[in-house]
């Protein structure tokens, strides 16, 4: 037998939910104050709720000692009112307002709570508020409109994930979240452990190994909405925690990873009323992407691609791009169109050079006749400026810029140029959108001072021969949408004699291997299925389809760029008995009040 709902004394619906059919009824609602105006005599009050706004009208005859209350009403004050639904006369009607068509008149009222003067407006979406006030007063922030938008978003694309997967078998389970390094790429946050006084827990980077471990564990599907920890420097789409979505699945090769993935996106595209191209979506090689785009997250809705030059340019007097070309490196350029940028916009634009990477970048303007107006051109031949421009495609009219360097260092800073040139003049058609996945990555890359690491993961299955580390390549994918790294992963190593020899590429005996991993080696010698996966970034695909420049505005309650809330003040000094509990002697001395 079903119960009545119990009578709830704060309302009997919710303030969006009132339409013209209970008009004649009474209705008792409750909510924040969003609105107050006074209308000779006549006070109106929109209320606010999760569902949206009502208006609340006080009558001096009719509404009672509501109507004095009503008269001492301030922004944000909560209240819980009672009165009768009325329809609304013709010319009264508001189409704005989901419940334009009613008001409630009110006979009783009741102030559940008072409000201090909120330091920013709840009730309009002013543009360039002070984030750092926003954060600190978090609770007002998200009482917001756009906050609370974005917030439902969040929930219903994750829903829908969950929901995809679940059609698909997939089982979520959980990982712990006190636990030991794994290997990521970025710093670990690490965790004392009192019980064990000087050792310490690393809060995960990712779930990689342990979903790895339930694939062997014979589970076959999982997904996690899973929290990642993640102490790197905080630029762009990037928190300190993060959360993904993150599956793997066994007997699988690429194309099942990808055709699942395929399935929730667009599922979570559609949710989003966002207008993506529809799957498959197309596949580029990371080589292509290095060298047409500078990117491995190329953005591929504009063109302004990057040109190999080294042929065109080669065995000139210009000794700087002939030095490189000699040292095994590249001359590869741009063909920025039809541009006029000032010397010093020009100059500018060496920073961005220098920020990627790069030791300079030069630039041509393309004159009448094929020559070109530019600090390098009387180095080069008619033939070299002929060759370059036919390369370049290059028109009277069009600004170029070259960067010389290794090959990895040039894709960088042309890279970098072709996203700055792109902001400055608006490159990117407003309303379209482009999703592609980047494939064929290498396995390693080298590391500064020698050696190789991992470009994705050390348990990415490897592609090709052992005899040359360096020109593995590996079998892993990464999504790309509108240039932003939405997703990344691979299929796995699933025997130890492979993983072992990767951990030796990258410098990891077989002892330092077994401390660290030994609990992964040890499962893949019990029999691992073939298994592979993915996980794609929650926050930053929010954002992307909630058209948010910052993640921060998607996470209820997110850190800064300095890794801090300004909301509870984390991070934070703690007394020393905590610290001498914990085995920990601190070598900073916190800071005085
Ligand atoms: P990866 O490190 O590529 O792969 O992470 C997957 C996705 O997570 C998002 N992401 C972030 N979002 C916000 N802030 C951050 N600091 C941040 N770092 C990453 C990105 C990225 O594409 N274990 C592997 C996945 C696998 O191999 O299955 C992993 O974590 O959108
Ligand atoms: P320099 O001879 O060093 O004064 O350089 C002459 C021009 O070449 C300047 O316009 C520099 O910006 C440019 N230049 C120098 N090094 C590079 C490089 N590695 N790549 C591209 N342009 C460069």
């Amino acid at each position: 037998m079903k119960h009545a709902p119990r009578p709830n004394p704060y309302r009997d619906t919710w303030c969006g939910h009132l339409g013209a059919e209970r008009a004649g009824s009474p209705a008792r609602v409750s909510g924040w104050v969003h609105r107050r105006r006074d209308h000779g005599g006549l006070i109106f009050i929109d209320l606010r709720d999760r569902s949206g706004l009502v208006q609340l009208v006080f009558h001096p005859d009719t509404s009672g000692p509501a109507f004095a209350a009503a008269e001492k009403l301030r922004s944000e004050h909560v209240v819980s009112a009672f009165g009768d639904v009325v329809a609304r006369e013709e010319g009264n009607l508001n189409p704005k307002m989901g419940t334009g068509a009613i008001e409630l008149a009110v006979s009783e009222m009741t102030v559940l709570a008072e409000s201090e003067t909120p330091p920013f407006p709840i009730d309009e979406d002013v543009e360039g508020l002070d984030e750092t006030l926003r954060l600190k007063h978090r609770a007002l922030d998200l009482r917001r409109q756009v906050m609370q938008d974005t917030m439902v978003l969040r929930h219903r694309i994750v829903k829908a994930m969950r929901d995809v997967l679940d059609e698909r078998d997939f089982l979520e389970v959980e990982t712990p979240i006190l636990t030991r390094s794994t290997p990521e790429g970025a710093r670990d946050f690490l965790v004392p452990s009192r019980l064990q006084p000087g050792s310490w827990y690393a809060l995960p980077q990712s779930p990689q190994l342990f979903k790895q471990l339930l694939m062997m564990g014979g589970y076959e599907r999982y997904f996690q909405i899973a929290r990642c920890f993640r102490d790197e420097d905080l630029r762009g789409f990037r928190q300190p925690e993060f959360t993904q979505l993150d599956l793997e699945m066994s007997f699988v090769d690429e194309e099942d990873v990808i055709d699942v993935m395929e399935a929730v996106m667009t599922t979570v595209f559609a949710i989003g009323d966002f207008p993506a191209p529809p799957p498959p979506w197309r596949r580029m090689s990371y080589a292509e992407a290095m060298l047409r785009f500078g990117s491995d997250k190329p953005d591929t809705r504009f063109g302004l691609e990057v040109v190999e030059l080294s042929d065109a340019l080669g065995g000139s007097d210009f000794k700087v791009f002939q030095g490189v070309l000699d040292a095994g490196g590249v001359v590869r350029g741009i063909n920025a169109g039809q541009r006029e940028m000032s010397r010093k916009d020009l100059d500018a634009l060496q920073d961005v050079a220098k920020r990627a990477g790069g030791k300079a970048l030069a630039y041509a303007f393309v004159e009448e006749g094929g020559t070109w107006r530019s600090p390098i051109a009387k180095f080069f031949t008619q033939e070299h400026l002929a060759a370059a421009s036919a390369a370049l495609d290059a028109q009277p009219g069009d600004l170029l810029f070259f960067s010389s360097d290794t090959a990895g260092v040039a894709a960088n800073v042309l890279g970098t140029l072709r996203l700055e040139l792109a902001d400055r003049f608006g490159l990117v058609p407003k309303g379209t959108h482009d999703v592609l996945w980047i494939v064929d990555w290498p396995m390693f890359e080298p590391v500064e001072g020698g050696g190789l690491t991992a470009i994705h993961h050390p348990f990415t299955a490897p592609q090709g021969s052992f005899d040359d580390p360096a020109s593995l390549g590996s079998r892993a994918y990464d999504l790309v949408l509108d240039g932003t790294e939405i997703g990344g992963g691979s299929i796995r190593i699933h025997t130890p004699e492979v993983q072992q020899q990767v951990f030796d590429v990258l410098g990891l005996d077989a002892a330092e291997a077994e401390a660290r991993f030994g609990f992964l080696l040890d499962a893949l010698r019990y029999g691992a299925p073939p298994h592979g996966g993915i996980a794609m970034g929650i926050d930053r695909i929010v954002a992307i389809l909630a058209g948010r420049d910052s993640i921060r505005d998607v996470i209820a309650f997110p850190k800064t760029a300095s890794g801090g809330d300004p909301l509870t003040g984390a991070p934070a000094p703690v007394d020393a008995p905590q610290l001498r509990d914990l085995g920990v002697k601190s070598l900073v001395e916190p800071e005085a009040d």
